[in-house]
């Protein structure tokens, strides 16, 4: 076997295909999101899942603090969203979303948009894992997932 390194890592890793999801909150009605493909499910009972931020993220403090998140499974038809959100200081331009009922934006046409309670951030190495409980969700059975291998949107 070969001694791990960073190289290695992040190759062998761009080998496990993801979904895409957006993480977004409302920070005193200011609307930040954020592309992610950490996301994971974690316990069915209660319902929990998780995702992780990279300690140097801009907004992480906002999410360390927010009571309520917003998880936005991407659709195939939804790669310009995954951009858009991976981008610095985005401000919801021609994003089309609505409230869910803790008045988090919720991105229109997602495959699922979860409504979630932030229940743990944990700093872990240089990320902090975010352990969140589902409150709500909605889902678009018809449409096919958005998927990322090696650093590219599958077609
Ligand atoms: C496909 C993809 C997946 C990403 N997944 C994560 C992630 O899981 N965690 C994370 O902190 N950033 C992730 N990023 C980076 C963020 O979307 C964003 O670019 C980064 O946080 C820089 O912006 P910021 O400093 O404003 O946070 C991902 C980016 C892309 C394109």
């Amino acid at each position: 076997m070969k001694k791990i390194n960073n190289i290695y890592f992040k190759k062998a890793m761009a080998k496990f295909a993801t979904g895409i999801t957006v993480i977004t909150i409302n920070d005193k009605n200011n609307f930040i999101g954020k592309t992610v493909n950490s996301f994971s499910s974690l316990s069915l009972n209660p319902p929990l899942v998780l995702f992780s931020l990279d300690k140097k993220s801009s907004s992480l403090s906002k999410f360390t603090k927010a009571k309520s998140i917003g998880i936005n499974i991407l659709s195939k038809q939804q790669k310009n969203i995954s951009i858009y959100f991976s981008k610095k200081n985005n401000n919801w331009g021609d994003i089309k979303y609505y409230l869910s009922k803790n008045h988090i934006p919720m991105i229109d046409n997602s495959l699922v948009n979860l409504s979630c309670k932030r229940i743990k951030s944990i700093p872990t190495g240089d990320h902090i894992l975010f352990i969140c409980e589902i409150v709500e969700l909605d889902m678009h059975s018809k449409v096919q997932p958005l998927i990322y291998l090696e650093s590219n949107y599958l077609k």
